[in-house]
């Protein structure tokens, strides 16, 4: 049973009516860029939102070009009397793929997409990113001098979305997670105070900020990275029968326990259901971060025939442009993490394949794609973590070698949406209970990852979101960014029955442009 009450055509006018005049106030405080629905500009950076149910209508976008603008914008925000009533979104590259994270109907939307700076000092083997920059353009900046951090491995995602929920790179078994690669965030404040955060300065922001994500402390203006120097890597994509699934599972479970072994390796295997082939492939990416041609930590994967790969010595940019996936879907995404163990991998995968089935037989539109995509999380990862600093997300407890899924589909209209939703949740569930019946669910999710439904800071252990709590209470005792800021995952809805309430609601009414569905996901 859907649960879907009414479908109603929303006018624009409406949508503009609360807060016009807040945006008028952003103007008049001097920011040149407020984008109006009017606009092409306005249309393009909605158009630019990787899942299109993140497209939502705001009254306007504001897109600050500096940390002083950044501090404008949060002072008329929060303290002008024109914008007391209206609320605010904070969008950097607008990966997140659900409704409500980095976007707002109604309200303001900060958009940080024209602060792209990237700048490396060789001297201090710092790299400092300005929060619009795309991994690509950090990649296209460091490649051509040789050098590089650990980041996205799809080259459109955002940076601070990225670092604030983790980060998982190629280079995580060496490095630990991207943000454990953060040696300073310079962080706009609710009260327009301008900090750093790093091991001496701010520490416990520092931390907070790595895992905790940035929807709950204020806005980060830079990330300055350690770099290093790096050569071109090995690396590309491999297709498969999905015949191979056995073998598949079977080198994947033995590669997880060991990564401790080879930490130059990266390998993300996944079963996805292509509209172009009607049919479950299984797609590898496979990466060498030092540039060896197959090592022997690969050789199980490699004796596996394969339909096609694209391996190849190639740079960290291509690479990662490579991975890019297709734009254009409202894609639901679903995580969970679970013991190192082929008997629940084997589970999750024929789950997988019957909810392909099931939507096939649901859906009239043939135009989808599934994944359920796989990703080693050994303790070795969180051990670097420590050693870096530590971060909040409570990897570090965790004594089992796990797994992390990432089980999602893409489908094109709000209709689809509706229905896909509640059947992929159905389906996570199942995967979960059978882990959980196995004794191998691990309780951690991954915050990059996460639906908005789901709880990912919870799953970061009672200390951990207590630290997180204390952090944002410090840095925002207004709790601006908990309620006039919606979006995102709140540590102040941390424990809340639905996971992150208004983005619930924003979920709800903001599947289309136009189109306000209303509708209950819990009766689903
Ligand atoms: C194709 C694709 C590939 C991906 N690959 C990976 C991968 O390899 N590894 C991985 O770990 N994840 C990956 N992800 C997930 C990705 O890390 C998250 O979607 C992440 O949130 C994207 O960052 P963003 O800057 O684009 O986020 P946005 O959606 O813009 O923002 C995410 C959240 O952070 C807040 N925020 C944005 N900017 C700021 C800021 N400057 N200060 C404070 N808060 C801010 C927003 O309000 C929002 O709540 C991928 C996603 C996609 C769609
Ligand atoms: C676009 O809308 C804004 C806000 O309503 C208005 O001030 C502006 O004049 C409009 N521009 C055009 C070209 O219509
Ligand atoms: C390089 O860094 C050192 C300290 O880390 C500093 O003393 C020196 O001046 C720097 N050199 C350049 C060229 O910036
Ligand atoms: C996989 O192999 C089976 C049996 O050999 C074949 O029928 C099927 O078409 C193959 N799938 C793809 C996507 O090539
Ligand atoms: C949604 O459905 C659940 C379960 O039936 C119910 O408990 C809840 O009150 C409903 N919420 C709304 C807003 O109708």
């Amino acid at each position: 049973m859907l649960g879907v009450i009414a479908t109603v055509l929303l006018g624009l006018p409406a949508a503009l009516a609360q807060g016009s005049t807040c945006c008028r106030a952003l103007q008049e405080a001097g920011l040149a860029h407020v984008l109006y629905p009017n606009s092409t500009d306005y249309a393009d950076r909605t158009a630019s939102y990787w899942s299109v149910s993140a497209q939502l209508a705001p009254s306007c976008m504001v897109q600050p070009t500096s940390t002083s603008d950044v501090v404008q914008v949060v002072n008329t925000l929060v303290k002008s009397a024109s914008c007391s009533s209206t609320k605010f979104a904070v969008r950097s590259g607008g990966h997140t793929v659900w409704a409500g994270s980095n976007n707002i109907n109604d309200g303001v939307t900060v958009d940080l997409g024209l602060m792209m700076d990237v700048t490396l000092d060789k001297n201090s083997s710092v790299a400092s990113i300005q929060p619009g920059a795309r991994w690509m353009h950090v990649y296209g900046a460091l490649d051509p001098e040789g050098w590089t951090v650990p980041g996205g491995r799809a080259g459109s995602v955002g940076v601070p979305g990225f670092l604030t929920g983790g980060g998982n790179s190629f280079f995580t078994a060496k490095k630990g997670f991207a943000c454990d690669n953060v040696k300073n965030f310079e962080l706009v404040t609710a009260n327009g105070d301008v900090v750093n955060a790093n091991a001496d300065e701010n520490p416990k922001l520092w931390q907070a900020l790595k895992g905790g994500s940035g929807a709950n402390f204020g806005i980060v203006t830079r990330f300055d990275m350690f770099a290093f120097p790096t050569g071109n890597l090995w690396g590309g994509t491999a297709t498969y029968n999905k015949s191979a699934t056995a073998q598949q599972i079977a080198a994947y479970v033995k590669w997880t326990d060991n990564v401790v072994n080879y930490p130059d390796g990266s390998s993300i295997i996944f079963w996805s259901y292509l509209p172009a082939l009607s049919d479950i492939v299984i797609l590898a990416a496979y990466e060498d971060t030092t540039g060896n041609e197959a090592p022997a930590g690969f050789d199980d994967f490699m004796a596996i025939p394969r339909m096609a790969d694209t391996l190849r010595i190639a740079s960290h940019k291509e690479l990662t442009d490579e991975l890019e996936q297709a734009t254009g879907y409202r894609d639901i995404w679903f995580t969970m993490t679970f013991a190192n163990d082929a008997e629940i991998f084997t589970k999750i995968v024929e789950l997988n394949e019957a909810f392909v089935n099931e939507w096939k037989s649901t859906s009239d539109d043939p135009d989808f794609i599934t994944q359920c995509m796989f990703q080693s999380i050994p303790t070795i990862f969180a051990k670097h973590s420590v050693e870096r600093g530590g971060n909040v997300m409570g990897l570090d407890k965790e004594d089992r070698n796990a797994i992390m899924l990432l089980f999602n589909i893409a489908v094109k209209t709000a209709d689809q949406e509706l229905i896909a939703r509640p059947l992929l949740r159905s389906y996570g569930e199942k995967m979960q209970q059978f882990a959980d019946s196995k004794k191998g669910l691990v309780s951690w999710q991954f915050l990059n990852y996460a639906d908005a439904y789901q709880d990912p800071l919870a799953s970061y252990g009672p200390d951990n979101v207590e630290k997180i709590r204390a952090v944002a209470k410090m840095f925002d005792p207004q709790g601006v960014f908990q309620t006039k800021a919606p979006g995102g995952f709140k540590i102040s809805r941390v424990g809340a029955s639905t996971g992150a309430g208004v983005a619930k609601d924003a979920l709800l009414g903001g599947v289309g442009e136009n189109v306000e569905v209303v509708g209950n996901l819990s009766e689903a």
